[in-house]
């Protein structure tokens, strides 16, 4: 059973996004909206928006945006449910009780199962933890440095020698089979039928940004193999398109984030202090995890281990990182193995000062190539010059160009003269390395990879939810269907629908998306930039955006067309010379922008 939508409504109603959000973030009126520090990611200038007449947030920033419920769902980290039983109780709003029976249970979809099944398994771990039953795991993690206080944070646990105990526990609560093997806590065999897969482990319950639990990675205590045993990928556990640490990290307020490779790794520079550390899953970093730092931070610092493996991560990391634009420099730990053992060894002082040390990743990678060559040789030396050389051509930008090659003939002792002819003669024999700018597929987020007609169909949105009085005209010109991308035409439907009942409302129809990350992108379709300033010219823009998305619509329309549908054809054939006729006379809307 769901709240009603009109109650919902209600609630949002009686609680203004303004007053809401001002409890947690100092506002300052300007013009229209009011602006702050944005509470999603770390900045010094404000871009974080709010908007009274549309009741919704948006950062121009890190893209956060919604409205009142989403704020609290992204700043409390409550479920939808729990974000309107606050502002039920802040408005003094009486709910009805919600009673879930078996049956609905049941039909609520997988996902949501899935992700109460980890979190009444992380549940169970924590509690064995905490039992006489775990004493030797908790024993165990107190013997590696961690405070009371970090175990409660990271929500550890434990899992007994015994296995089999999680099974019977999430049985007993009525879970089939059918979902409890989806949930990759299991194995099962013919003679042995399901069985929990981790014991004799402490458990790291892995936590999306919404502080949901997703999966599990459990250490064995002492030497056992595996060392780390991790849930498999689910679908709710995508190892690619999450971080561990990242819901505390995110919201630390440091100037960067630490990349490192393990849970304890995290753990330990988290209870150092260092809040802003994270780790992949097991696996190297991805590019989707790249993209997902970009999210909350400018700059990663690398810490990997100090091997050879370590080594070779962090060369596979940075082009990544590098990729979906972010600065990232590299931490030396040596003499000592990792975060961990560096932090326990010399003290988070030494730590920081590391930190502040760290080598900026293009002269990390130099240096790492210059293992590769002789350097006391003069054929050596100079095949690594001309290697470095095509590296620095790599530099678009000139004063950047320039700022590197100093910095490798500073390093390097080689007179800053000859480097720059070396560099500059190479580029006129056009021999630069791997100079593209081509952006690989699949790893931009949306916001760099927007389309000309992605563009318009969300700056149309904008303008209908910015100024509702709009729409009496624009339904002359343009209907949903010339939406043609999934998400906004899905959007466009809805705001067609709430026009023609009378309001247009942004934020009401946001409570229609459970998916924190559709909701973050519709909020996007209404915060585009209108940066004009008269009527003249919005009314210009305007209509411009139209004719841009009618052309747009009949192209794709007329491409996807069967050659035996006659009535589409004359629809297209109708549309494009109303579109001839707009654009040789210009589109005449009369319209006030107040
Ligand atoms: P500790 O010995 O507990 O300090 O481990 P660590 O934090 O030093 O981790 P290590 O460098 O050995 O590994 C880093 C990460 O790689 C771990 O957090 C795991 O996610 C993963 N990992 C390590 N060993 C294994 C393994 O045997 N199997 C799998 N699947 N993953 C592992
Ligand atoms: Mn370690």
């Amino acid at each position: 059973m769901r709240y009603s939508d009109d109650l919902i409504e209600e609630i949002r109603l009686k609680n203004d996004i303004i007053d809401v959000i001002g409890g947690y973030v100092q506002l300052k009126r300007k013009g229209s909206s009011y602006f702050g520090l944005c509470p999603f990611h770390n900045e010094k200038t404000p871009s974080f928006s709010v908007s009274p007449s549309k009741q919704m947030y948006y950062c121009f920033g890190c893209g956060a945006g919604g409205n009142v419920f989403t704020f609290l769902m992204e700043y409390e980290n409550f479920t939808f449910p729990e974000a309107v039983k606050s502002l039920a109780e802040r408005a003094g709003v009486k709910l009805p009780d919600l009673e879930y029976s078996k049956e609905e249970k049941r039909k609520a979809d997988q996902r949501s199962r899935l992700l109460q099944i980890n979190k009444e398994a992380a549940k169970y771990y924590y509690v064995l933890l905490r039992d006489h039953k775990g004493c030797q795991g908790l024993e165990y993690l107190k013997k590696r440095g961690l405070s009371d206080e970090t175990i409660q944070r990271f929500g550890l646990g434990y899992s007994d020698k015994f296995g089999g105990g999680l099974y019977k526990f999430l049985k007993q609560r009525g879970y089939p089979d059918e979902d409890l093997r989806e949930s990759g806590l299991f194995n099962s065999d013919e003679r042995h039928g399901m069985y929990d897969k981790f014991w004799n482990r402490v458990i790291f319950p892995i936590m999306d940004v919404n502080n949901k639990v997703i999966g599990f990675g459990g250490r064995v205590m002492g030497d056992g193999k595996p060392k780390y045993l991790n849930s498999p990928e689910t679908k709710i556990f995508d190892k690619s398109r999450n971080l561990y640490g990242l819901n505390a990290a995110r919201l630390s307020r440091k100037k960067n984030l630490i990349i490192c490779e393990g849970y304890m790794d995290v753990i330990s520079m988290h209870q150092a202090g260092f809040n802003h550390a994270v780790a992949s899953l097991g696996t190297a970093l991805t590019s989707p995890q790249a993209s997902l730092l970009k999210r909350y931070t400018d700059e990663v610092l690398i810490i990997y281990d100090s091997d050879e493996a370590g080594t070779k991560a962090a060369l596979r990391a940075i082009p990544l990182l590098k990729e979906v634009g972010l600065s990232t420099k590299v931490v030396n730990l040596k003499p000592h193995k990792d975060p961990d053992e560096f932090i326990k060894s010399e003290g988070s002082k030494a730590f920081e000062a590391r930190l502040e040390k760290a080598e900026n990743s293009f002269l990390f990678e130099v240096r790492m190539a210059e293992r590769d060559y002789d350097m006391n040789d003069p054929q050596g030396k100079t095949d690594f010059l001309h290697y470095v050389a095509g590296r620095l051509l790599n530099f678009e930008d000139e004063i950047e160009r320039n700022n590197y090659i100093e910095s490798v003939a500073r390093v390097y002792h080689i007179e800053l003269a000859t480097l720059s002819k070396l560099v500059g003669k190479l580029a006129l024999k056009g021999a630069g390395i791997i100079k593209t700018k081509k952006p690989k597929s699949g790893i931009h987020s949306d916001r760099e990879k927007e389309s000309g007609t992605d563009k318009a169909q969300k700056l149309m949105l904008t303008w209908i939810t910015s100024y509702p009085d709009i729409m009496e005209q624009i339904t002359d010109y343009i209907s949903p269907d010339d939406f043609t991308t999934d998400l906004y035409h899905k959007v466009a439907v809805m705001i067609f629908e709430q026009y023609h009942e009378g309001e247009i409302n942004p934020a009401r129809l946001l409570s229609r998306f459970d998916d924190s990350d559709e909701t973050r992108k519709v909020t996007a379709l209404f915060n585009a930039v209108i940066p004009l300033n008269s009527d003249a010219e919005k009314m210009q823009a305007l209509s411009d955006v139209i004719c841009n998305m009618k052309e747009h619509s009949i192209n794709y329309r007329s491409s996807r067309l069967d050659p035996t549908d006659m009535q589409g054809l004359q629809e297209v054939m109708r549309d494009k010379k109303a579109l001839e006729q707009w654009k040789e006379n210009g589109i005449r809307l009369h319209i006030s922008f107040d």
